[in-house]
């Protein structure tokens, strides 16, 4: 590295009263006035669990400090009007969407609008209904980075519908409706195929905590880990890649047929089923078509390394050698997803080499993958010596620089 080698970049999370007062302006920007409340959902990272929640499997994600915020009125008609403060925030095509309520279907909206005008469409089509709506947006979160900035819009969205229709929905049980209403936005309306890891870790992970996730019940089931990274001088580093992730260009959905094909030649319904016995990795190896063999000992293998790394959160051996464990099961979902699910690029695997290189105790990509971020778990005093490192790996191999953050 030489000495003039530029600083890393990163992306600062806003305060909760910066955030607040953003979505404020510019909801008053676009509308002339204050508006009723702001409410707000934060994008997420895993800490590992990739790719199973559409295969009834386990997760362990957590919430990021970059969050969407949304300034909301309800309105005298039954518009709906969507606008956002734009520049590094929120973008698409317009700053501005305006229709009735009742026009909007999956076919009559595309952009980014229709993640908060598909989640007003997912409510009404459950029964809920009331004014129509102003909403103005602002967000920290990096757009496209595999860091859910899409479940945080539809969230954020979700709390404030929920409150300005006075909807209720507010005990853990009833909150459901809306991560389910956020899901059917995304699969239905923005035609983004999603498992429902984002929305559930959105609306029910707190700060501070993982929560381990339970996909093989419908609603899933929700266990809060506490995460004490900080306790022991570590920290979860977010490698924005330049590489855009996107879920919509069919193979996120390839990945997802893939899966159910290996379950029905297991002859199972899910590959949790697998998952859940013991001799689940051998039967894999049985299937004779190759493609699936690798889908489905990834699924498999990724549960289990759920199953380990939980129990190194909750277990009483020594810290380091926990954290050891937690790093080795991170690396090898990440091999895992890179060889048997083949969801890595160059961008994701440079970084976690290079997170490898400057001695990160793990390293993986994150979310659905083809692109976005990467964690690395390091220590807190080597976090900017890795994030320097990093940087100028990219830069060594003449890609575009990434991005960074602390989760
Ligand atoms: C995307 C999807 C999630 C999940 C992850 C991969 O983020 O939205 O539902 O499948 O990919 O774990």
């Amino acid at each position: 590295m030489n000495a003039s080698s530029p600083e890393p970049r990163w992306y600062e999370p806003w305060a909760r009263a910066s955030g607040e007062a953003r979505a404020q302006q510019c909801f008053a920007d676009h509308f002339g006035e204050a508006a009723a409340g702001v409410w707000s959902a934060p994008g997420r990272v895993n800490l590992i669990g990739e790719h199973t929640d559409y295969n009834f499997g386990l997760a362990l994600p957590t919430i990021i400090r970059h969050r969407t915020f949304v300034a909301a009125s309800v309105r005298d008609d039954d518009d709906l009007v969507i606008v956002s403060s734009g520049g590094e925030d929120i973008v698409g095509p317009g700053k501005r969407w305006q229709g009735p309520m009742d026009d909007i279907t999956p076919e009559s909206t595309d952009g980014w609008p229709a993640y908060p005008a598909g989640l007003v469409w997912a409510l009404r089509e459950r029964g809920y209904d009331g004014p129509g709506l102003n909403l103005a947006f602002s967000s920290s979160i990096p757009i496209g980075a595999g860091l859910a900035s899409s479940a945080a819009l539809t969230c954020s969205t979700a709390m404030a519908v929920n409150a300005l229709w006075r909807l209720a929905l507010d005990s853990d049980e009833r909150h459901i409706e809306l991560a389910e209403a956020a899901m059917d936005a995304e699969n239905l309306m923005a035609k983004t195929p999603t498992g429902g890891l984002d929305q559930y870790t959105s609306l029910f992970c707190r700060e501070g905590s993982a929560i381990e996730i339970d996909f093989s019940t419908s609603p899933p089931t929700f266990r809060p880990t506490p995460l004490y990274f900080p306790d022991y001088g570590l920290a979860l580093l977010v490698i924005v890649t330049p590489k855009r992730h996107r879920l919509t260009d069919g193979r996120y959905a390839q990945r997802y047929d893939e899966c159910q094909q290996a379950s029905k030649a297991l002859g199972v319904q899910s590959l949790r089923e697998v998952a859940d016995d013991p001799h689940g990795l051998r039967r894999v190896e049985g299937l004779s078509e190759e493609v699936l063999k690798k889908r489905a000992r990834h699924v498999v293998s990724e549960i289990e390394r759920v199953r380990l790394v939980s129990e190194e959160l909750a277990g009483t051996a020594p810290a380091h050698e926990r954290f050891v464990d937690i790093g080795r099961q991170i690396y090898r979902s990440h091999t895992s997803l890179a060889v048997d699910f083949e969801v890595s690029c160059a961008e994701l695997d440079l970084a976690v080499n290079a997170a490898w290189t400057s001695g990160a105790l793990g390293a993986r990509l994150v979310g659905g993958g083809f692109g976005g971020a990467a964690i690395a778990l390091v220590r807190r005093t080597q976090m900017d010596a890795t994030a320097r490192l990093i940087d100028q790996s990219f830069m060594d191999a003449g890609m575009e620089r990434p991005g960074f953050l602390v989760s």
